[in-house]
């Protein structure tokens, strides 16, 4: 029995060396130049759903989806995110298909996440990815306000359409009816 335990930690730590050599020796590609593979983007999308589920509060919006407070949520989002996730204008990011993993487009492809998701993801960030943890920069009202956005971006009241549709020139998508894209991560 005792032969057989000292084998199984011995075989695990031959293992972690192994996957330490690989990485140390240079093995393990650096780039972000690349697509993950789809084992690796599903298990990495599971494991971070779990985590935001496990630890995420569940909290609701303490601000009421209002006009102003829609239209401040584009705002900020279009001064802090789009970089990244895509403008208004309904164009792809190219910065944030440059990222390894990319950044989800969430206009083109809007999230269907719980708003506490959504908010949770945008204060702590996302551990070794281009997304920062929010919290320190903006404030909480702010980082509601993007929040409500985000969890209605194809259910906008008329007024924050109008005001989209003035500014960048296209058609919100509620205005279209219905989704032009299924939301997925890769
Ligand atoms: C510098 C680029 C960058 C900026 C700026 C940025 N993000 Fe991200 N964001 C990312 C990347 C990359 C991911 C993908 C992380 C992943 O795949 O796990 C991400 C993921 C997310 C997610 C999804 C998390 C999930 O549950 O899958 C949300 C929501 C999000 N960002 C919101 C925002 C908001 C809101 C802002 C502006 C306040 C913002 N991001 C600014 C790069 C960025």
């Amino acid at each position: 029995m005792r032969a057989f335990i000292l084998g199984v930690i011995v075989t695990l730590v031959v293992l972690v060396l192994i996957g330490l050599g690989i990485a140390l020796l240079g093995f393990a590609p650096s780039s972000a130049d690349a697509v993950p593979p789809a084992f690796e983007a599903r298990i990495a999308n599971a494991a971070l759903d779990a985590s935001m589920e496990r630890r995420a509060p569940r909290v609701n919006n303490p601000l009421p989806p209002t006009d102003d407070n829609l239209i401040d949520g584009i705002k900020l989002y279009t001064m802090n995110c789009a970089l990244c996730h895509g403008g208004l204008d309904k164009k792809e990011s190219v910065v944030g298909r440059s990222f390894y993993p990319r950044a989800p487009q969430l206009i083109r492809e809007p999230l269907d996440d719980p708003e506490w998701h959504i908010n949770y993801a945008i204060r702590t960030g996302v551990r070794y990815t281009g997304m920062p943890a929010w919290q320190k920069i903006l404030s909480e009202q702010d980082i509601w306000k993007i929040t409500a956005f985000l969890s209605r971006v194809q259910k906008l009241p008329p007024g924050a359409q109008d005001y989209w549709k003035k500014s960048f020139g296209v058609e919100p998508p509620a205005a279209e009816g219905g989704r032009e894209h299924e939301h997925h991560h890769d």
